[in-house]
């Protein structure tokens, strides 16, 4: 039976920075019904130079980031589809994009573009009476759901924060539980037992943008030490893990080719001894963008050494995009990819990303942005599809709105959580290292 796009509506609403988000609501029409889907569109600040273009105004309205350009690119596309068949999904982003015609979707803008394919996808879902996790199905032809890992971001640094922090985030994963309610569970206590240790040593409890704290630490090695002591008094000790995302994009110097670090400027093989250290002393599992987005020799060296230690996470890497991936699988620079719907543009895009990244043993990392609102739907992708997500903190309701719905996913649905599964080959380096 054939679905047709009856109409699409767009508009601005707020995001967790106080900037404009483009929502887009579509309503398609099967066999004389009418359904409808929505998307909200989220936002990045450490942005990779290779993403898709976000359309915004650049004029006075907020700041420069209003969305009229963006809400009548919406509009433009209705015109075009107007009562086509729109049950190809492959089909219809193709064609998305060949009506924007630029390499970057720079004339329809990514936001715009994204609104409209995952709008278009969520109704067409509807009109299949599923939840969206398994209507992804039948795009991803993934057959076993797992509730994911939560990569919880609970220090906050870099262009998130105001703090001295270099590295951009560092994440708890809770690994070692039987289901996804007992490690959120194990985030939250954790999350507030860090904050009373702050508290109790005088160090501020405000949250930069993912809704972890940003205490004025200057040091990785502070945060990580900070983050083992709340694990530990929370009685977590040998069932959580660490991850980092430095966003080493934003601590590149393109003049100098060094890394600032510390209010000074270090190269890329003194970054490395960093990681050798923090690697021998705490228990990470996953570094994302540990250099800069063209330092490629850089990323094929650490994967050298540890790509079968660690997930090595391309996001400005990648910029979920598969040429870039494919260099990467080419060069091994890497073995895990970070998905963001908006750095590509379109869903069938970002599942084909997933899908050559499955294809060659990359894992998949599901991921919000820093600029968020309370869309969910990315929860849906991570159980579809990733062993992870990655959406900030257990606090503020922006990325609560991500934690909650693998909630309802697991009580209305029954999924099991992926739990140790999602180390992989990893498994025995990672935990002898916590000597469980
Ligand atoms: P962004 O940060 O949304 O500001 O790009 C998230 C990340 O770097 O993973
Ligand atoms: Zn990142």
């Amino acid at each position: 039976m054939n679905v047709v796009l009856k109409d699409l509506r767009a508009f601005w609403v707020l995001d967790s920075r106080a900037n404009p988000a483009l929502e887009v609501w579509a309503f398609v029409e099967k066999n004389g019904k009418v359904f409808n889907g929505s998307f909200i569109v989220p936002s990045g600040a450490s942005t990779g130079e290779f993403e898709a273009l976000e359309l915004r105004d650049s004029g006075k309205e907020f700041h420069g980031k209003g969305l009229n350009k963006a809400i009548q690119s919406v509009y433009y596309i209705r015109d075009h589809f107007f009562n086509t068949i729109v049950d190809d999904l492959f089909l219809f982003d193709k064609k998305l994009l060949d009506l924007d015609g630029t390499d970057n979707k720079s004339k329809l803008g990514a936001n715009a573009i994204l609104g409209v394919s995952m709008s278009v996808a969520k109704a067409l879902a509807n009109s299949f009476d599923m939840p969206f996790f398994k209507f992804l199905t039948l795009l991803t032809g993934s057959k076993d759901y797992y509730l994911p890992v939560p990569f919880m971001n609970i220090i906050n640094g870099g262009v998130h924060a105001d703090n001295k922090l270099d590295f951009q985030e560092f994440m708890i994963c809770p690994v070692f539980f039987d289901s996804f309610s007992d490690a959120l569970k194990a985030g939250s206590e954790i999350y507030n037992s860090l904050k009373k240790i702050l508290k109790k040593e005088g160090y501020s409890i405000s949250v930069g943008d993912e809704g972890g704290f940003a205490p004025n630490f200057s040091t990785p090695f502070q945060a990580c030490e900070y983050i083992i002591k709340a694990i530990d008094d929370s009685g977590y000790n040998d069932r959580v893990l660490l991850a980092l995302d430095v966003a080493a994009s934003s601590m590149f110097d393109n003049s100098k080719n060094l890394y600032k670090y510390q209010d000074s400027f270090i190269s890329s093989d003194d970054l490395m001894k960093i990681y050798d250290d923090l690697l021998l002393k705490y228990p990470i599992i996953s570094i994302e963008d540990p250099f800069a987005e063209e330092d490629w020799d850089s990323w094929i060296k650490f994967t050298k050494k540890y790509g079968n230690k660690i997930n090595i996470v391309g996001d400005d890497l990648f910029v979920t995009n598969v040429q870039r991936l494919s260099k990467g699988i080419k060069l091994q620079a890497s073995n895990s990819i970070l998905i963001k719907l908006n750095q590509i543009g379109t869903l069938t895009e970002t599942i084909n990303a997933i899908n050559l990244a499955k294809e060659n043993g990359f894992s998949s990392i599901i991921s919000h942005r820093s600029g968020e609102t309370e869309d969910n739907t990315i929860s849906h992708i991570a159980t579809n599809v990733g062993y992870s997500i990655k959406t900030g903190a257990p606090a503020r309701s922006e990325r609560n709105s991500k934690y909650n719905e693998l909630r309802r996913i697991e009580e209305f649905y029954n999924i099991g959580f992926v739990g140790e599964r999602v180390l992989g080959k990893f498994y025995e380096d990672r935990v002898v290292s916590r000597n469980i």
